[in-house]
């Protein structure tokens, strides 16, 4: 044990002061791709950019060209899982080659985040690996984007975040900027009737552990915020099992959708700590081992409870009444259920909670430690207190 694992929990903390912003507007339904045509300037020279199949496959893309058709439109297709620097930035390219002037994304997070990094280098000056490196402190501008989404999970539609891979240093980091907000999200909940089940169980434990982020603390007297947590949470565990086995079940689609982008806009997170050391663990794994994003959430959040147990005790003893319902035996049988469930409900989505489901032996935790802390993530967490050494507790407890 380490002197900071042990810090005692926080009885409460007063809300903190906050500012929100968020200026994406949401077009939410069936059928709404058409009201591309009201969102995107007539005048507008269009880039489109997308991943690999599934968008013209599924019929998205013809549905999109059909909503601009009249406009000067180029394309930009094969974004990968885990956006890289590198493609992107023929994107960037072609953009100053053609002098377009609104960018369109279609597809999961992924797309869009590539998107948002293009809307912020265009007109970079300097080396554009810089806007990850600073965490996107020095984006002063960026083109304006638009976005049809088709795999809910990241939020990425309704916030200002965007996660990058530089390929050649296999490193994944993570920007925001109020510039890249996008201007609109068309969310149809039946274009995601197509996604395979691997995608959609990684969507409902991505946007369960981005509420867990924001919630998992320290009690902190944001009422309205606790309880939209737990409402968030609730629903994901009502409907995640049937949203996974009813691929073109109309309302769970349309619920889960509109969870996802509530899990990460920022609204729940107003005024509250915040912890993303799951998130910044997580983008090491992806970036070593190249596991799925939300599978690194599943194996990283549960041990990261159980070591930082004394510091979240508050929080885990409401989740576990609240979420889950258990209120006997004492408060570490509880809390230890709660996680148990936590883990169960991830199992029962086929999503694995050990890296050894990936083959990662203890051998694979001192190179996932030299990146951290070659990026700095030494003092992680609410209070800061998950340095190199708890984060390698927490890699332990996983294997
Ligand atoms: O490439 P295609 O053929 O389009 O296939 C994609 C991709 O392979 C497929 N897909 C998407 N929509 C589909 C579909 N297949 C069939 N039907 C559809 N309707 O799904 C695959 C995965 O897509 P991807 O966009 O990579 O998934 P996701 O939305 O989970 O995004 C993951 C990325 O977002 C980042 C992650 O780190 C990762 O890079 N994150 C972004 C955040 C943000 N911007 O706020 C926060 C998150 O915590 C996360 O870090
Ligand atoms: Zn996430």
């Amino acid at each position: 044990m380490t002197a900071q694992s042990e810090t005692p929990a926080l009885k409460a903390a007063p809300m903190q002061n906050f500012e929100f912003y968020n200026p994406t507007r949401i077009i939410f339904g069936e059928n709404t791709i058409p009201k591309l045509a009201e969102q995107v300037p007539a005048t507008a020279r269009v880039l489109i950019l997308f991943g690999g199949a599934s968008a013209e496959r599924n019929g998205t893309l013809p549905a999109v060209r059909e909503a601009l058709d009249g406009r000067f439109t180029r394309e930009f297709g094969g974004i990968e899982a885990n956006p890289t620097f590198e493609t992107l930035m023929k994107a960037v390219e072609l953009i100053r080659n053609e002098k377009l002037d609104f960018l369109l994304a279609v597809g999961g997070g992924s797309v869009i985040d590539g998107t948002k990094f293009v809307a912020a280098a265009v007109d970079f000056e300097g080396d554009p690996w810089s806007i990850l490196t600073t965490h996107g402190a020095n984006v002063k501008a960026a083109m304006p984007l638009g976005t049809v989404l088709t795999l809910p999970a990241t939020g990425s539609e309704m916030n200002s975040f965007s996660v990058i891979t530089r390929q050649a240093t296999r490193e994944k980091l993570a920007f925001g900027s109020p510039h890249v907000f996008p201007r609109f999200s068309v969310l149809d909940p039946t274009r995601t009737y197509s996604l395979p089940v691997r995608q959609i169980a990684n969507g409902v434990v991505d946007s369960f552990v981005h509420i867990m982020e924001q919630y998992l603390t320290y009690p902190a007297d944001g009422l309205a915020q606790d309880r939209f947590a737990e409402g968030l949470l609730l629903s994901l565990i009502e409907i995640g099992p049937k949203v996974v086995s009813e691929p073109e079940n109309y309302t769970l689609r349309a619920n889960f959708m509109w969870i996802a982008t509530l899990a990460l806009n920022g609204i729940i997170g107003v005024g509250m700590p915040q912890d993303w050391s799951t998130h910044s663990i997580g983008h090491e794994l992806t970036a070593r081992y190249d596991i799925d994003h939300a599978r690194t959430l599943a194996i990283v959040l549960p041990s990261m409870l159980r070591v930082r147990k004394e510091a979240k005790r508050g929080k885990l003893l409401q989740y576990a009444a609240r979420v889950w319902n258990l209120h006997n035996g004492t408060e570490d049988e509880q809390i230890e259920a709660a996680i148990v469930r936590t883990e169960k409900f991830f199992e029962s989505l086929e999503i694995p909670t050990r890296l050894s489901a990936y083959e990662i032996g203890k051998d694979g935790i001192d190179p996932l430690l030299a990146q951290l802390e070659a990026h700095g993530m030494t003092a992680l967490g609410e209070q800061s207190e998950v340095t190199l050494d708890v984060s390698r507790r927490v890699l332990q407890l996983s294997l």
